[in-house]
């Protein structure tokens, strides 16, 4: 599986008449069991292109690809960046991560099963039972996570998953989003705007500029696999961060 998008621009009509440039030809691939970081600012377009990519708004050019099929015809995830308000108050735990299999018809008690197996699997804990106003935002956020890849995307792209926790949360659950999303092999997209973060998660960290979104550089992220906490105060990921800031804003 390989996600291209090509030449991808984007303007919205802003007020009266005039033109919001929001996308400046981007184009970038993603291979399978990859992971890409798209690194910039606030109101940059960052979301925008990940609407683009998921088919949920058009762009003006430029084409979205999935394995040479345009990506509408794809199954794919979509971790949106409000978290909060993506999972059903109402439903516990097990049915919000289940949801994308209710759909499909599947029985409570298969999919309760299912959310069991892969929670095992992953080395996951989450208070099933519960409903999502006793977990914590990144459990939140796990849930999200989880109940896209429940439904084996074929891509999966989050939006600033982790933007709203604290430090130490942060770093935990970016060490479990790993270990979930590694053995899954899907090509995957995660929207940030920190900069430790985009490193320490991707294999290449593309980072755009102030909107129009444009791209300024692609840097590969050269750390091994599996990713550990401690790289985070390594030479390399020191290196790597600055070969990233010289690109933004500090000039
Ligand atoms: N449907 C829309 N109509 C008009 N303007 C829009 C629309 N959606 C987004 N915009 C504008 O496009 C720009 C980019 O928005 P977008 O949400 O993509 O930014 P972002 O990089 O995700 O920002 P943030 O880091 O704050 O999440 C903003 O100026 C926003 O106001
Ligand atoms: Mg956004």
């Amino acid at each position: 599986m390989m996600l291209t998008v090509n030449n991808i621009e984007k303007s919205f009509f802003g007020s009266g008449k005039l033109q919001l440039a929001v996308i400046d030809k981007i184009s970038f691939t993603v291979k399978s069991g990859k992971i890409t970081a798209i690194f910039g600012p606030n109101g940059c377009g960052k979301t925008t292109l990940l609407k683009i990519i998921a088919g949920l708004i058009s762009s003006d050019k430029g084409s979205i690809e999935l394995n040479n099929k345009s990506s509408e015809k794809n199954k794919i995830g979509f971790v949106f960046q409000n978290y909060s308000s993506s999972l059903f108050p109402w439903w516990k735990v097990w049915e919000n991560i289940g949801l994308n299999l209710k759909i499909k018809g599947i029985l409570s008690v298969d999919i309760k099963r299912q959310v069991e197996n892969l929670l095992v699997k992953t080395g996951i804990a989450l208070p099933l039972e519960n409903y999502p106003y006793v977990l914590s935002g990144g459990q939140q956020q796990l849930c999200a996570i989880l109940r896209e890849l429940i439904n084996s995307p074929a891509l999966l792209l989050l939006d600033e998953p982790f933007a709203s926790l604290d430090y130490h949360n942060r770093i935990l659950f970016e060490e479990k989003f790993l270990q979930l999303i590694h053995p899954q092999n899907i090509p995957t997209i995660i929207i940030s705007h920190d900069v430790e973060e985009s490193i320490y998660l991707a294999d290449e960290v593309i980072v755009v500029s102030a909107r129009p979104a444009s791209i300024l550089k692609k840097v590969k992220i050269t750390l091994p696999r599996p990713r550990k906490n401690f790289m985070r105060i390594s030479k390399e990921f020191t290196n790597l961060r600055n070969e990233i800031l010289k690109h933004v804003a500090v000039k």
